[in-house]
């Protein structure tokens, strides 16, 4: 078939068969919204169990669930507040807005690395015109915050809030109530899938940039000063990784992932383990590792909590389009709630191989002076000196209480001495790495990687090749006619499909066979079971093989029992 307009037949098989359709249609639609119809939804929930399953099998990570509208107080401390901008550019002809980095595709490398001075720069340099009127004559870009602001409770009592960028503060939050589940001992990790918002300059390429988007999250806790060791042979497949081109390794490298981490291109044991995991869940989904690449950002691309982040790209018909990233983010966010919300639970606990002893200045109170001078503040004062950590130069200083009040200590009360204290193990800020995973980015790859178009019978024929365990269901039931019995046997032979766990069945008794068979091709269907005149004298049903179209004829029970067991292996 031809490639030319493969695009539009995709996007119109999808909106036909009730897979991914404009949201809000009969109201004029709205930009960056989509629905999942029956079909399309079905799909989508397999993809996300598929990576629950996935990242839940390593050992102690769980799933959490939490609120999507998050307090302006969280987004603060994170950096989002302040931070999650992208920059927008005013048409001074139509006054549309832009994304001002949009404007320069095809003029500029990689333009989403520019600041506002240069994107400015650029914009005039390249005599840049506006897509909607040719007028060239722009505005100074202007940072716009990407979050949906809202506000929680009524009128004068109204909290600010936003409905959240991203899952991961959830994790965040649910810190302290994970490191008591993994009975304070990491490495652990949390996962969560949901909704995050992005009100988007100018949404476009329907999947690709939305307002409203389903994300699936990791956020993986570790001890900086021992990761965790993982045997990356264990992924021998060769990737393509793209290293920031301003660091040590320029280029395009095609290398396994161990060797990616041992030749120093990828950095961060944990990074590349979750790199190759990311690899092994794209491919069990379904998407052509041809298709897949690894690029590092630079610098200036970076998000304003990652020291290291890579993007996972995949290729279709939009080109290349990053639909994971990995982010190494260090101790930012944690040491940032614990900065701003006061909460000490924000750290991990190091234990030390055996104790050490180490040597310390302090402050020692002499009780005499103290005690008749500070009366019931005496204790509190001795207690607070014994956990100073840094000393002052000199004398008289101010004690802080904590509770707005000060006490000055002055040479009389205290002798400076050395001691030598025992320590068994030491508080620490755990560090963050985090898979990030675009959903509908991936589910429209997936669609777009295994939409095959062939020829038949002279005409355009669609099968989507989905793997069995994401197609919307695993088997649709055909009653050859719905008369003399074959539809009550189809819908018997459905109810029995249904109760096999994992297994979605669909029963489809409408129009002629050859347009069930092709409806089955184009949404995805692995295997239809024909009931005829035969199946009714036999227990038998006419199998079909989506992916060639083979029929064989089997025993009822015999199907019920490889779809319970997984496999039709043998039958044809
Ligand atoms: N948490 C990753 C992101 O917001 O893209």
């Amino acid at each position: 078939m031809e490639n030319e307009g493969r695009m539009s037949r995709l996007a119109s098989m999808l909106r036909r068969r009730g897979v991914i359709l404009p949201s809000f249609e009969m109201y004029g639609g709205v930009s960056g919204l989509v629905d999942y119809g029956p079909v399309g939804a079905s799909i989508k929930r397999r993809v996300v169990d598929c990576w629950i399953d996935h990242w839940t099998g390593i050992p102690n990570v769980r799933e959490i669930d939490s609120p999507t509208i998050t307090p302006e107080s969280v987004l603060q401390a994170s950096g989002h507040v302040g931070e999650f901008n992208d920059h927008m550019s005013e048409c001074k002809g139509c006054k549309r807005v832009f994304r001002s980095d949009h404007l320069l595709e095809g003029v500029h490398e990689n333009p989403d690395t520019l600041d506002a001075a240069k994107l400015d720069d650029e914009i005039s340099r390249n005599g840049v015109c506006c897509p909607s009127c040719g007028s060239s004559e722009w505005g100074i870009s202007s940072p716009m915050n990407l979050m949906f602001r809202t506000s929680i409770g009524a009128m004068g009592n109204a909290r600010a809030a936003y409905m959240r960028p991203e899952t991961a503060q959830g994790m965040f939050m649910l810190y302290p109530a994970l490191f008591r589940h993994f009975r304070q001992k990491l490495p652990f990790g949390a996962v969560q899938t949901g909704k995050g918002y992005r009100n988007e300059i100018s949404p476009r390429q329907g999947m690709i940039r939305l307002r409203e988007f389903n994300m699936a999250e990791m956020e993986y806790f570790i001890d900086p000063e021992s990761p965790p060791e993982v045997d990356l042979d264990r992924w021998g497949s060769e990737a393509v990784l793209l290293p920031d081109p301003e660091g040590p390794f320029p280029g395009e490298h095609r290398v396994s992932f161990s060797k990616a981490f041992e030749s120093g291109i990828v950095r961060h044991p944990t990074v590349a383990w979750f790199l190759a995991m990311t690899m092994e869940f794209l491919e069990k989904v379904g998407l052509d590792p041809g298709k897949v690449r690894f690029r590092q950002h630079g610098g200036s691309e970076m998000a304003h909590y990652a020291s290291d982040c890579w993007d996972c790209e995949l290729l279709g018909e939009h080109g290349w389009i990053e639909c994971v990233g990995i982010a190494n983010r260090t101790c930012h966010d944690l040491l940032a709630h614990e900065e701003h919300s006061g909460s000490s639970q924000l750290r991990g606990w190091r234990q030390f191989d055996s104790p050490r002893v180490d040597s310390r200045d302090v402050l020692a109170p002499i009780g005499s002076v103290i005690g008749p001078k500070l009366k019931d503040k005496a204790s509190e004062v001795t207690e607070l000196l014994g956990e100073l950590q840094e000393l002052p130069d000199s004398l008289p200083f101010n004690l802080d209480l904590g509770d707005g009040s000060v006490v000055q200590i002055t040479e009389e009360m205290v002798t400076r001495k050395t001691v030598e204290v025992t320590s068994h193990g030491e508080y620490f800020t755990p560090h963050v790495i985090e898979p990030a995973f675009g959903i509908d980015r991936i589910v429209w790859h997936i669609l777009d990687h295994n939409f095959r178009e062939v020829e038949k019978e002279g005409e355009n024929y669609t099968i989507l090749s989905l793997n069995q365990e994401i197609a919307p269901f695993d088997v649709s039931v055909l009653p050859l006619f719905d008369k003399d019995g074959m539809g009550e046997m189809a819908r018997g032979i459905a109810t029995r499909i249904r109760e096999i766990k994992g297994i979605v069945v669909d029963i489809d008794s409408s129009r002629s066979i050859g347009r069930r068979y092709a409806r089955c091709d184009e949404i995805g269907v692995p295997w239809a079971l024909t009931v005829d005149h035969t199946s009714l004298e036999e227990g038998s049903v006419t199998v079909r093989r989506r992916d060639d179209q083979l029929q064989v004829r089997a025993l009822v029970d015999d199907i019920i029992i490889r779809l319970a067991n997984g496999t039709m292996e043998g039958l044809f």
